[in-house]
């Protein structure tokens, strides 16, 4: 399953360079990506950024001028693998005197000034809010200098910057709507990575989007740490500001307007914000894909106290209910953390049986990673050994496993609409795409004339867990049918 918030496939991708890239390029840089999809939305902000400064980007680490790291904090194994991969660094920057490597994202957010004093191998360190200034401080870096800037801001969206897509498969695209985050979960370290949260000016979106359209795009998935909380009143003095407030529910709906060819996702939701607003602007349209991710964490009320998740087990299932009820049929994901600091036996259980009644279609799972200065390190003890945690690790994968392949059997059978992506990773004789649930569906060519970006009815006649098959139906979208 292609995890849409934190791609594990993805960590430590590089830009890949279009090929038909013929700009002579003063210099090249590379740069390399951890974390959630965020941090790859940034990645493209940062490539736009440099570009504009006359640096091209390359696929290959040892051709580069400048090597980047956008990193990731938000577990101590993603740190370690991070400083695994700047040693390796360390050897380019032997052989070719004069490359720069910089560390980008949270864990520069995080270590600040630590990096150039420990690691003698960085050159520039730039945090999440302060990327517009990193022409500046390439010039400083390259002078000798070692160059820093971890401000963090109230209101930097970037949202005059188009980003430059690298690495895409020109259907789908990530649109950051907002930054940031105020939840405060105790076991989080974002709200001090990425500071205070913001919301990105309604019309910047919206010009994305239909720029993303007009290029081919048919999917678009907006991108916030807790999107529920998108606010954007534009300020009076432009003629857009006569609109009145965007919530995330009327956003949702203005993007879904571009076109009916367009599909819309949305992630992450805060159990606590998702509102029935939002659930009614999907009901009435086709192309807001009905597929709601929504992290419960744990199933005890008594650990979700603890991680400040201000709602409890109760409330978490009467939303189950309620998604349930007005969107019948729709995908429901989750994150889940193990052992989280006093959780005991019967915590665990709460939180299996929490899985069972949502009926995940999949979900994210990692036991607690202690990160320094949060609330939980500071409040409380680490306390469940870490053969617990990974035991109910295991146990909590293997409750998923089983929700994943009913979930897919219960769909046996069902004709479902696939927006093409690509050729499947294993054949080249078969399509790959994704239903409106996020379900990965895999179908023969045949001898139907289609293309990425095209939408087919499948139906389904076999599964794996994490994949359905079947074959084209019909290659007339839905909502073509709807309106002869
Ligand atoms: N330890 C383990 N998992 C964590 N997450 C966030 N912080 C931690 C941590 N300290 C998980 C949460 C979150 C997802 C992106 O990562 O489940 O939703
Ligand atoms: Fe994304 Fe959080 Fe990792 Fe930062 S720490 S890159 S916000 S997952």
């Amino acid at each position: 399953m292609i995890d849409k918030a934190h791609d594990e496939k993805r960590q430590g991708e590089a830009f890949a360079p279009f090929k038909s890239d013929s700009t002579a390029w003063r210099k090249k840089f590379y740069i390399e990506s951890y974390g959630c999809a965020m941090n790859f939305a940034d990645s493209e902000v940062v490539a736009s950024i440099l570009n504009k400064e006359g640096f091209g980007a390359t696929g290959v680490a040892a051709e580069a001028d400048l090597i980047l790291v956008n990193t990731c904090s938000i577990r101590e194994k993603a740190e370690q693998t991070i400083r695994k991969r700047l040693t390796d660094f360390k050897k380019i920057k032997k052989n070719k005197p004069g490359t720069l490597v910089g560390v980008l994202g949270c864990m520069a957010e995080r270590l600040k000034a630590k990096f150039l004093e420990e690691e003698k191998l960085v050159d520039i360190v730039v945090g999440p809010d302060a990327y517009r200034s990193l022409p500046g401080l390439v010039e400083e870096a390259e002078s000798g200098q070692k160059a820093i800037n971890v401000l963090l801001s109230r209101d930097e969206t970037y949202a005059d910057i188009s980003p430059v897509r690298l690495n895409s498969n020109g259907i789908s695209a990530f649109v950051s709507i907002m930054r940031g985050c105020n939840n405060m979960c105790s076991f989080c370290v974002v709200p001090f990575t990425r500071g205070r949260e913001r919301s990105r000016d309604a019309e910047s979106i919206l010009n994305e989007c239909r720029e993303l359209f007009e290029n081919g795009y048919r999917e678009v998935t907006l991108l916030g740490q807790n999107v529920d909380s998108y606010y954007y009143e534009a300020p009076q003095t432009l003629p857009s500001g006569n609109g009145g407030a965007v919530t995330f529910a009327k956003l949702l709906e203005k993007v879904a307007l571009i076109s009916p060819f367009l599909r819309v996702r949305f992630s992450t939701s805060h159990p606590k914000d998702i509102t029935d607003e939002v659930l009614h602007t999907m009901t009435r349209y086709a192309n807001i894909c009905k597929s709601i991710h929504l992290p419960v964490q744990s199933g005890s009320t008594r650990i979700l106290q603890m991680m400040n998740r201000t709602y409890t087990r109760q409330w978490y299932m009467a939303k189950v209910d309620r998604i349930r009820e007005l969107l019948p049929g729709c995908g429901i994901s989750s994150d889940i953390i193990a052992g989280f600091c006093t959780e005991n036996g019967e915590d665990h259980k709460d939180t299996l049986s929490i899985m069972e009644y949502s009926n995940y279609d999949y979900s994210y799972m990692f036991f607690y990673s202690e990160r320094p200065g949060t609330l939980a390190q500071r409040r409380y003890v680490d306390d469940v050994p870490q053969k617990v945690k990974k035991e109910r690790l295991a146990e909590i994968v293997e409750m998923q496993n089983r929700l994943s392949l009913e979930s897919n059997q219960r769909d046996l059978g069902g004709t479902f609409e696939v927006l093409i992506e690509s050729s499947s990773k294993k054949s080249d004789e078969n399509w790959m795409g994704r239903s409106s649930q996020n379900k990965v569906v895999v179908f023969p060519k045949a001898n139907h004339n289609c293309k990425p970006g095209d939408y087919v009815q499948v139906k389904v006649d076999s599964c794996t867990q994490g994949t359905m098959m079947g074959k084209i139906v019909s290659t007339i979208p839905s909502f073509v049918n709807d309106t002869i």
